[in-house]
């Protein structure tokens, strides 16, 4: 979790780092912190240090705004952090930028040896200010540096040798204020480059504002950046990390151009980003879909996804492997794929699969599902998976991160940066692309007829149009969840689905926790007598997913078992319903569409009701409370 950002140029530096933290903010926001140097008070050279100044601020970002317009801090390089924090408590001593001696440090991630040094370092009379691991990696660079080592960069490179875990860090020293040390191990870190400036961020949206040609650092980069120049090198270290045997080979990491402007990452007026994001889902939509259907062949285009006919036919079963949300739609993703492409398919959570024994290897195609392509869970699980044997597809938005560049392939839902702590874009992008590789694979395996194919897909494309429609009708979900979940002070609900509606069940109850924090619980409807149903009372609204489907009848009786215990039901039919919309207190129409694509169209009203209940509240829709956008750590 935990931002950093980064700048080297000609301009003051302070607005830009908070600018780019604050596109950061949604990766962690118990403390925030900058280090700058300003060169006009010393070069450096001839023991002239740089004048070093560090401020750093408890809770969002807005207080270390405060403090540094109340104090504006001269110099045009420095290092920003924004916390999450995970060793040590959200105080201002465990802030970012850790100091020691003329280094400062910034890092994302979890050094995992730091206790043993730390304790060597203490009976060496080394004085620790904070709890953190990060003040170890400050002192071991400093340590270097006061042994002979030439430069910043390589006393860092002789520092991280002796640490283990992961990592993105940014450092800068008094004595080189010309430079700022980057290096990444299994967290995120990307460079910006521009004519006579450099940058660098957690994540692209950080740095848009100011260029969109970026390098993806690769886990083991280290990079010396200077104004408008880049040297990367891959630091391999040997052994257990307790040593500094490593070797270092030069690398060239060339920029890609990024298409999303710096406007796409903003809240385009609408009061958050997870309610901008919501309404961006047609479009979204659109983008995952552009250029990718044949529509008069009935098929898909996905050569990045590398997967020949050959073996498309030699796959004897599918894994998916995700968490959270994206878990959900991969559900959904099992049942097209077994469906469409007539092949087993399982999905399992990624902390669970890394951890069994999972029996996994040749034949199976495994595809992870991630929006950030960063879940620490996910990227273990599919590593794994791959060094079993198995076949690698990554279906994930941010393009470069970490799981498209471990798998053989990748499809991306190009949905664009999602800020939101609770995902909405990216969920309704991935069962699109999900959808499509199913078709893809039913096309190459002989199990999906041309003229099939194109019925289907040319449904597919008029979704989002029929989202828009759905969107429209916003004002209703405001009023339900005014009325059935704030109003009566509702505390527990329970929602249901069977079929393609059971992920978009678990999805609409993720969501209503995550962002309302009222309890809320996803469940395949058939599963209500074995268990639920003992908690139906008046009190507790049970929301419906029933669109006109084959699991129609089925859930019509459980309404009719939630009715008969006087529950209150919330249903989402299809337009033109007769009979859950007669019993129902609260009914929400989509249009009707083809039945395997009805889980785009009804999670939007329970994306909507969460938003509007949690709002109504008054909470922090775009931050809830615990949370962190991604989870790059266990
Ligand atoms: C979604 O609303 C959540 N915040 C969370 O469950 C998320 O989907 C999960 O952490 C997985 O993230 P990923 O898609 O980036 O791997």
């Amino acid at each position: 979790m935990c931002g950093i950002v980064g700048y080297l140029g000609a301009r003051t530096c302070a607005p830009i780092l908070i600018d780019g933290l604050r596109k950061l903010e949604y990766r962690g926001y118990d403390a925030a912190g900058l280090a700058i140097l300003d060169a006009s008070s010393g070069n450096g050279v001839n023991g002239e240090p740089a004048r070093l100044s560090v401020v750093r601020a408890v809770g969002k970002l807005s207080k270390l705004d405060d403090a540094v317009r109340d104090k504006p801090i001269a110099g045009t390089a420095g290092i920003g952090h924004t916390r999450w924090a995970t060793h040590g408590r959200p105080t201002e001593v465990n802030a970012h930028p850790h100091l020691v001696g003329d280094v400062a440090v910034v890092h994302n991630g979890i050094l995992e040896n730091h206790v043993e040094p730390r304790r060597a370092l203490m009976g060496d009379g080394r004085k620790f200010a904070s709890e953190t691991d990060t003040e170890i990696a400050a002192h071991l660079i400093d340590i270097e540096l006061a042994n002979g080592a030439p430069n910043l960069l390589t006393a860092t490179k002789l520092a991280l040798a002796r640490v283990r875990g992961a990592y993105a860090i940014a450092v800068v020293s008094r004595k080189e204020p010309d430079v700022i040390v980057v290096a990444k191990s299994f967290s995120p870190l990307v460079v910006g480059v521009s004519d006579d400036e450099v940058f660098a961020a957690s994540d692209v949206p950080a740095l848009l504002a100011h260029t969109r040609d970026i390098i993806f650092l690769e886990d083991g980069d280290i990079a010396e950046l200077r104004r408008g120049k880049v040297k990367v090198e891959r630091l391999l270290v040997h052994g257990d990390g307790a040593t500094e045997r490593f070797s270092v080979t030069p690398v060239v990491r060339k920029p890609k151009r990024i298409d999303w402007s710096p406007t796409q990452a903003e809240k385009q007026g609408y009061k958050h980003f997870m309610l901008k994001e919501i309404h961006e889902q047609p479009m979204a939509l659109e983008q995952t879909i552009r250029g990718r259907v044949l529509l008069e062949e009935g098929d898909i285009v996905a050569g990045e996804v590398g997967l020949s006919e050959d073996d498309a036919q030699a796959i004897k079963r599918v894994v998916l492997l995700a968490c959270g949300t994206s878990h959900h739609s991969a559900i959904a993703g099992r049942n097209w794929i077994e469906a469409i492409a007539k092949v087993p398919a399982n999905v399992e959570l990624a902390s669970e699969f890394r951890y069994r024994e999972a029996i996994v290897g040749e034949g199976d195609l495994v595809i992870a599902v991630s929006q950030s392509g960063e879940t620490a869970d996910t990227l273990a699980a599919v590593k794994d998976a791959k060094k079993k044997g198995a076949k690698l597809l990554a279906v994930a938005n941010v393009v470069g991160s970490a799981i498209p560049r471990v798998a053989h392939g990748s499809f991306y839902t190009h949905a664009g940066p999602e800020i939101g702590v609770a995902s909405t874009k990216c969920f309704t992008t991935q069962l699109a692309a999900l959808l499509m590789l199913a078709i893809y694979m039913g096309r190459r395996r002989g199990t999906l007829g041309r003229e099939r194919a194109i019925d289907l897909l040319g449904r597919l494309v008029e979704v989002p149009a029929l989202m828009r429609e759905v969107l429209e009708g916003s004002e209703a979900c405001s009023k339900i969840a005014r009325r059935q979940l704030v109003a009566t002070e509702a505390k527990d609900c329970l929602f249901l689905g069977r079929g393609l509606s059971y992920p978009i069940a678990l999805e609409g109850a993720l969501k209503l926790k995550e962002i309302s924090y009222l309890h809320a619980e996803g469940y395949a409807a058939g599963e209500m007598k074995h268990g639920p149903i003992a908690l139906i009372d008046p009190q507790m609204p049970v929301i419906v997913v029933a669109p006109n489907d084959v699991h129609y009848e089925k859930i019509a009786s459980n309404v009719q078992e939630v009715r008969a215990r006087e529950g209150r039901v919330i249903a989402v039919v299809t337009r033109g319903d007769a009979t859950i919309s007669q019993v129902a207190q609260e009914v929400l129409e989509v249009p009707p569409v083809d039945a395997e694509l009805t889980p785009f169209l009804t999670v939007l009203p329970l994306q909507l009701m969460s938003y509007y209940a949690a709002d109504l509240k008054g909470t922090d829709v775009d931050q809830p409370r615990n949370l962190a956008k991604t989870v790059t750590v266990e």
